[in-house]
């Protein structure tokens, strides 16, 4: 068990896209392990693998405080392939602490990817288990819920950081 340290915003690993994994090893399986330590000690419902410093195609979801019928999810490579209509949801990000904003999302979402032991699965999921998912996949991607705000909103958020980093 290892709980990692979160890579903030502006960290380069959170904004260039995440490497494909090739092979699902054991060091890939520690990795996943370690970030749902790393998910769980911060109080997080998801852990995309940049945020923990590794910009591979990692994402741990579990979202059963706010829906009990999903479980601990892990997928490697993930990819959406079906997606439903458009809902605003509130978010933030252990990434980027301080900023929780209404962010566009889809209501439900289809995904397949890779499982711990390397074999195919597809996982589908609507309400927080569909907007975690999509907010962990953006990371690979190297976004951030900046990203998908608006350009106001994200130039006084990064005013802010600009301040608290002066009194630093
Ligand atoms: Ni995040």
């Amino acid at each position: 068990m290892a709980v990692l340290e979160i890579v903030t915003y502006p960290n380069s690993v959170l904004t260039r896209r995440a490497e494909e994994i090739e092979k699902v090893d054991r060091e890939i399986r520690k990795l996943i392990s370690d970030m749902v330590d790393t998910m769980y000690a911060n109080g997080g419902i998801g852990l995309a693998a940049p945020q923990v410093g590794v910009s591979k195609r990692v994402v741990v979801v579990d979202v059963r405080l706010y829906d009990p019928s999903t479980s601990l999810i892990s997928i490697v490579n993930p990819e959406v392939i079906a997606e439903g209509e458009e809902v605003v949801h509130e978010e933030g990000c252990l990434s980027v602490p301080g900023c929780v904003e209404g962010i566009k999302r889809r209501k439900w979402i289809k995904v397949r990817g890779l499982n711990e032991r390397g074999r195919e699965i597809e996982v589908e999921g609507e309400g927080m288990l569909a907007i975690a998912l999509q907010h962990e996949i953006d990371h690979l991607n190297g976004k951030v819920v900046l990203d998908r705000m608006s350009r106001v909103k994200r130039d006084l958020y990064k005013k802010r950081l600009q301040k608290a980093k002066g009194r630093a």
